[in-house]
């Protein structure tokens, strides 16, 4: 009895330093899991920068999204998520499986995602302060990467090879994580690209942006020209590296030092690829300040034969300082989905050859003069010489025509109140 008190304190003593350590070095040990409540906990980063778990959701009570994100700023900033088709309820959880590494399920128990390691047996999670989270076997291999994975957003350090089928896909909102209609791969033949897509299927058209780094036809690519790598090196700048080992900057804009400043890079859900910045300072209110962004005019750029472009169908699109796409609906049209401002618009009014013939027609419809506007891609006359009266003539003659676009004016139809 004497004797067991001194050994006690000395346990005690070793015990509390360790798991003090265990909780601080981002090290999550096989067995451990993770539940979606109000006052989830989450897997930190020895620094504190990222957290791991599951965040819930501003907009939707009682829903959840297993991410990463800056947890040090106020934003809490979302880096990676998993990407299950909805976002997942309370009760549902993550547990970190020898087997099937990271494995979420729903409230019954339901899988609803895992990350897909392929071969070996997880000893270790790690939460790492680059903000990787990364699953090592017990010899301390790599087995699954988040970075390997990325959603829509690019970390400090985080470097995506050639091979890797589509490297950032947008989400549908910035509240909504479902996969969006915009695209960011290295091809294989070197090219950045950013593409549209046509949803539900991954079916691109054309880019709206592509580096041009692909092999030099004059040496029939020997000279090594093609991007290998997409590289988001330790101090914040993003290139391609090509083969030749020649970097191919996305941007010349000079960079404040991580010392001071979080960096990322995000698809954003309006289909504009954006470098951001953020002080580390605690007490000051920092947000995310925009480095650069690409491609330079995403209103231009977007047009495509196919999609709708940024903006939904019938949706005028509009350029900010920010570079980043503004959508509103014509006067005499209106939101499809009130809620989704970046959506298709309707006209408030019947517009068709059967309206036409019920009233006489000139006095149904009027002309909104709308100035630099196009609506490419959608013409189905052409008519040349002709005067803007004569376009406009034509158009209330016709029970078809919608717009006319003389030179760069464009008449969009409204019904007269
Ligand atoms: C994680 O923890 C285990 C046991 O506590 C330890 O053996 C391992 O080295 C740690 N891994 C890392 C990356 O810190
Ligand atoms: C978590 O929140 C619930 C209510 O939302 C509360 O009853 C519970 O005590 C909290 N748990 C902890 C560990 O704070
Ligand atoms: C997100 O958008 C998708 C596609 O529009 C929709 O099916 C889904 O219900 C939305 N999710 C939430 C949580 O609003
Ligand atoms: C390829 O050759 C053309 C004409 O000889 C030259 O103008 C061009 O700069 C060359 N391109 C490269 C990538 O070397
Ligand atoms: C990152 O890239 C920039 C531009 O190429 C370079 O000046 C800088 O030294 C690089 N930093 C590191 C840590 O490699
Ligand atoms: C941060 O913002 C709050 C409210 O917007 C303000 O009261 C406070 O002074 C700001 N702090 C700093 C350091 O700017």
């Amino acid at each position: 009895m004497v004797f067991a008190l001194p050994h006690l304190l000395v346990f005690l003593l070793v015990l509390l330093p360790i798991s003090s350590i265990a909780q601080n070095n981002g090290n999550v040990t096989v067995g451990n899991s993770l539940t979606a409540t109000d006052n989830t906990t989450s897997w930190l980063s020895p620094s504190g920068d990222f957290a791991f778990g599951f965040r819930p959701l501003s907009n939707q009570k009682d829903l959840f999204l297993l991410s990463i994100w800056f947890d040090k700023i106020p934003d809490k900033t979302v880096v990676w998520y998993a990407r299950v088709d909805n976002p997942v309820p309370r009760g549902s959880k993550v547990k970190l499986d020898a087997d099937n590494g990271l494995v979420l399920t729903g409230p019954q128990g339901d899988e609803l995602w895992t990350a897909n390691t392929i071969v070996g047996t997880v000893a270790y999670g790690v939460m790492s302060n680059t903000g990787n989270f990364v699953l090592q076997d017990s010899s301390f291999n790599n087995l699954w990467e988040s970075f390997k994975n990325p959603t829509d957003t690019l970390l400090p350090s985080q470097i995506v090879e050639r091979s890797v089928v589509v490297v950032l896909y947008s989400r549908q909102s910035e509240t909504n994580f479902s996969k969006g209609r915009f695209l960011l791969k290295l091809q294989d033949d070197g090219d950045l690209v950013l593409n549209t897509i046509n949803l539900p299927t991954d079916n691109a058209n054309d880019p709206y942006y592509n580096s041009g780094t692909v092999a030099s036809v004059n040496d029939s690519g020997t000279s090594g020209t093609a991007g290998k790598q997409l590289v988001f090196n330790n101090s914040g700048y993003i290139y391609i590296l090509r083969e030749n080992n020649q970097r191919f900057p996305l941007s010349q804009v000079k960079l404040d030092s991580t010392a001071d400043f979080y960096f990322r890079a995000t698809l954003n859900f309006d289909g504009v690829f954006t470098q951001y910045s953020h002080p580390k300072t605690f007490n000051a209110n920092g947000s995310w300040t925009s480095l650069w962004s690409m491609p330079d005019n995403i209103c231009l750029a977007t047009v495509s034969n196919s999609g709708s472009g940024t903006c939904g169908y019938n949706s005028i699109c509009t350029l900010k300082s920010d570079r980043r796409p503004k959508c509103d609906c014509p006067r005499g049209y209106s939101l499809l989905d009130p809620n989704d401002q970046y959506g298709s618009c309707q006209p408030d009014f019947i517009q068709g050859c059967q309206e036409d013939k019920l009233g006489p027609g000139k006095d149904l419809y009027s002309f909104e003069v709308l100035i630099n506007t196009d609506w490419p891609n959608a013409d189905y006359a052409f008519l040349r010489p002709y005067t803007e009266d004569q376009c406009k003539q034509s158009c209330m003659e016709d029970c078809m025509c919608a717009v006319t676009i003389f030179r760069a004016v464009k008449f969009v139809f409204g019904l007269l109140p």
